[in-house]
């Protein structure tokens, strides 16, 4: 057997792993959940759950991974044969490839924006209601989001086809300094515009009566989804990683990123969206609903400028949604090249093909799809609450219980203190949050989902 290819240094795996966690679920996910919830006290919420229930579930994950040096199923069956475990292993393999089917929708978004934006769609003088009115008449449209959908696919396939070494981590290494760069310069732009210190003022100052228990729970849902956890993309990176690597280290430069890059994002459009009257919690065409309106706007005195940032910020949407889907692909291609012994381009069309079929059906349920619903939900909106509602957490769930209460503590403490080398003070604290508190934290996401 050919041994496990690996990452090349600490900086590749903090930023494959960060590649994996930012993406859509930073950029347009979480300002609109967080417009949704009522900025700043959202904020907290989130960054306690960022850190305490789904870091520490991502420490199980990466200790499973690198542990087995396999991909989900695999790992399960190494360190605990002839049991069920197994299975739910599977399961972690299927749901990624469920969201990716509908992320690489709005993936296909972003391509399509940036190409507005290259035309000059959105800064060339066009009338405020045909950018504003865009976003709508598109999504709704047959053949152009499915063309983008399809450019989309085409490119996730692409650069997981070029291997580890030469795909994502090539890929990642380059992506993420230059999207935080292109956000950055978007929060300073978007801080110039008057009227935007009221945004400002919403990401800062809490206001904890609109905190309600819908609230925990969107957070933590959004935490699971932010961080990639519970898909076993994780548990997948991890077996990629090398021995001598800090697995602790690794968990929190990547949370932190992820954190750093949500918190960047909220404050290059919410100051945006009050100096432009809108309306925080308008949902998930905020971001493609705003934007365009606010570079139009700018347009008008700054032609060059505003083409600039327009470009620069949907090319970081897509770097950013690339290097998430990325991942979600890795961990089924990891499965049928290890377990099935599949080769590797076969394995990787066989799936995109499969995930570009499942979107068809995402991308139209905003047009000629409408009206198929079930419990008054859409194609997509049914696949992202069963993904981020339930598939997630139990994923998380079925770690955290494998690590805490299945592996033994002498086994986990060798994981992740490298044999006793690192880590051994934090060692029984961040024990005890994978044991104790983050399967209850998921436990409060189930019911939450059930009851309220
Ligand atoms: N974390 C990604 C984001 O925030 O956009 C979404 C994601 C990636 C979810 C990979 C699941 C996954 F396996």
């Amino acid at each position: 057997m050919k041994p496990r290819e690996h990452f090349g240094s600490r900086f590749a795996v903090i930023a494959a792993m960060a590649g994996s966690a930012v993406g859509l679920g930073n950029i347009w996910r979480f300002p609109y959940v967080l417009g949704e919830y009522g900025g700043a006290a959202f904020i907290l919420v989130y960054t306690v759950a960022s850190l305490l229930v789904a870091l520490p579930i991502f420490f199980a994950e990466a200790v499973i991974g690198r542990r087995s040096g396999s991909d989900t199923f695999g790992a399960m069956n190494k360190l605990a044969p002839g049991t069920a475990w197994k299975w739910a292993g599977l399961i972690t393999i299927l749901s990624p490839l469920l969201i990716l089917s509908y992320y690489s929708v709005v993936g296909g978004w972003s391509v399509q924006y940036l190409f507005k934006a290259l035309s000059f769609d959105f800064t060339g003088g066009a009338a405020e209601a045909e950018v504003t009115g865009y976003f709508g008449q598109f999504i709704s449209s047959t053949w152009q989001p499915i063309l983008s959908h399809t450019l989309f696919i085409a490119m996730v396939a692409g650069i997981v086809l070029g291997g580890i070494k030469n795909g994502i981590e090539r890929f990642s290494k380059v992506a993420m300094p230059v999207l935080l760069l292109l956000i950055l310069f978007i929060v300073v732009y978007s801080l110039t515009l008057p009227g935007s210190m009221a945004g400002v003022k919403y990401l800062l100052k809490p206001d904890f009566s609109r905190l309600n228990a819908d609230a925990y729970a969107a957070a933590l849902g959004q935490a699971f989804f932010s961080l990639s956890l519970g898909v076993g993309t994780v548990l997948t990176y991890s077996s990629y990683v090398k021995k001598e690597e800090n697995l602790v280290v690794s968990g929190v430069g990547t949370a932190i990123s992820d954190l750093v890059f949500a918190l960047v994002a909220a404050f290059a459009i919410m100051p945006a969206v009050f100096a432009a009257g809108f309306e925080p919690g308008s949902g998930p065409g905020l971001v493609f609903q705003t934007l365009p309106y606010i570079f139009n706007k700018m347009s008008q005195g700054m032609p060059i400028l505003s083409t600039l940032v327009s470009v620069s910020f949907f090319l970081s949407i897509l770097a950013a949604a690339l290097t998430s889907a990325i991942s979600m692909l890795e961990v089924g291609v990891a499965y049928l090249v290890d377990q099935k012994g599949m080769n590797r381009r076969r394995a990787t069309w066989l799936l995109s093909l499969g995930v570009w079929l499942l979107g068809l059906l995402c991308s139209l349920s905003f047009g000629p799809l409408a009206d198929v619903k079930l419990l008054g939900r859409n194609i997509f909106d049914l696949l992202d609450g069963l993904c981020s509602n339930w598939l997630l957490p139990l994923g998380g769930l079925i770690f955290t219980l494998f690590v805490g209460w299945w592996m033994s503590k002498p086994d986990v403490r060798d994981e992740l203190t490298n044999g006793g080398t690192c880590n051994v003070r934090i060692f029984n604290a961040v024990y005890f949050l994978m044991r104790y508190l983050a399967p209850i934290g998921i436990l409060v996401v189930f019911l939450s989902n059930l009851f309220l």
